[in-house]
């Protein structure tokens, strides 16, 4: 049955906490002229839904909040069982913007393995430094992404699934480690539960790419054990967030040179310091936080939203659904 009856919609931030672009904000307006919008932190309480960055607390204590629709794929101030169950309780639900992110997080990643195979971030280097035309070496030092090679995904959700799709045409052989494997995976799936299983996929693994969100099961699970297992010579990549590594580790094994490179979108804190050591370790490319990003990013945040409020709306399952 369609719910046609005008919604209360507290209306928040982007997941930076800056205002949405403009351009959102007139779209965002104009698809809900029929509701009423409030933005206040203390509306937040009175109405039936909420689109951006609410108030945790209140998203728990609020008895008329049906609907939470996150402006980010991380939900880690979300993900708490006090919260989960005051949702289940009331019947409400929460979303994120998994899908709105899947698609760039995937190609950034795709980005980083093809600039380390083709030495872009070398070859850089060489003309902001020295212009020196060191073929022998650049082509030599490059590789191609193919076949004999493993990637090992730490997490098997919206980017995963992208990356693998992406992936696909350069025939690697690709492994995710996901917590509760389903069964339905289009790649091998390792529970997390199974070390013996993982240490073995880390140390044949060619590129560990980190997708694993921030919670309490995921910080430092890239320790210096783990780290330790991998491969001699493999390349490391962290979209996912900068807790869940451990950066003295990942700096030892980048300078005694068990890893080849280390790529990192995500690093704890952020920014990231001027002065930390993570800038100059050796073979360490980071790029900041940037992997979501897209020109039209804050409007394809919105046009999620309305997807999902269309179905809300008509009573039919949301997408990117959490609880
Ligand atoms: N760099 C950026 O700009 C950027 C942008 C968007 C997102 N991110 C980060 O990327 C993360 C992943 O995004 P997504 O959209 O792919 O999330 P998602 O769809 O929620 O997938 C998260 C995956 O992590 C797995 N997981 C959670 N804890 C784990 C553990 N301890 N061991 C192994 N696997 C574990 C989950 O396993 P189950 O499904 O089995 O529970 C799930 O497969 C986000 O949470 C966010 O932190 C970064």
């Amino acid at each position: 049955m369609a719910d046609t009856k005008p919604l209360t919609i507290w209306s928040g931030s982007s997941w930076s906490g800056s205002a949405l672009a403009s351009a959102a904000q007139d779209l965002f307006r104009q698809e809900t002229a029929n509701h009423q919008v409030v933005t206040g932190a203390d509306d937040l309480a009175q109405a039936d839904l909420a689109f951006g960055q609410p108030d945790p607390e209140t998203v728990i204590t609020s008895a008329r909040l049906r609907w939470v629709h996150l402006t980010s794929a991380g939900y880690t101030r979300y993900d708490r069982d006090d919260l989960r169950a005051a949702l289940q309780k009331r019947g409400a639900m929460l979303t994120n913007s998994s899908h709105v992110y899947d698609e760039p997080c995937a190609q950034h990643t795709l980005a980083l393995m093809l600039s380390l195979a083709r030495q872009l971030p070398q070859c850089r280097d060489d003309q902001r430094t020295d212009h020196g035309w060191h073929t022998g070496r650049r082509r030599s030092d490059s590789f191609l992404l193919g076949p004999g090679q493993t990637v090992l995904l730490l997490g098997y959700g919206a980017i995963a699934r992208r990356l693998v799709q992406l992936l696909a045409p350069f025939g690697l052989n690709v492994v995710a480690v996901r917590r509760t494997p389903q069964g339905d995976e289009h790649v091998p799936v390792l529970a997390e539960s199974d070390e013996d299983a993982v240490n073995a996929a880390l140390a044949q693994a060619d590129h560990v790419v980190n997708l694993l969100p921030d919670n309490a099961s995921t910080h430092g699970y890239m320790g210096a054990e783990r780290l330790a297992q991998m491969r001699p010579g493999a390349r490391f990549y962290n979209i996912g967030r900068g807790t869940t590594v451990d950066q003295d580790a990942l700096i030892a094994a980048l300078e005694s040179g068990h890893l080849a490179a280390a790529c990192l979108d995500v690093t704890d804190p952020e920014p990231l310091p001027p002065d930390h050591p993570l800038w100059t370790a050796p073979n360490c490319f980071i790029t900041p936080h940037s992997a979501g990003g897209h020109a039209d990013e804050d409007e394809r945040l919105v046009r999620h939203f309305l997807s999902n409020l269309a179905a809300f709306e008509r009573g039919q399952p949301l997408a990117d659904r959490v609880i």
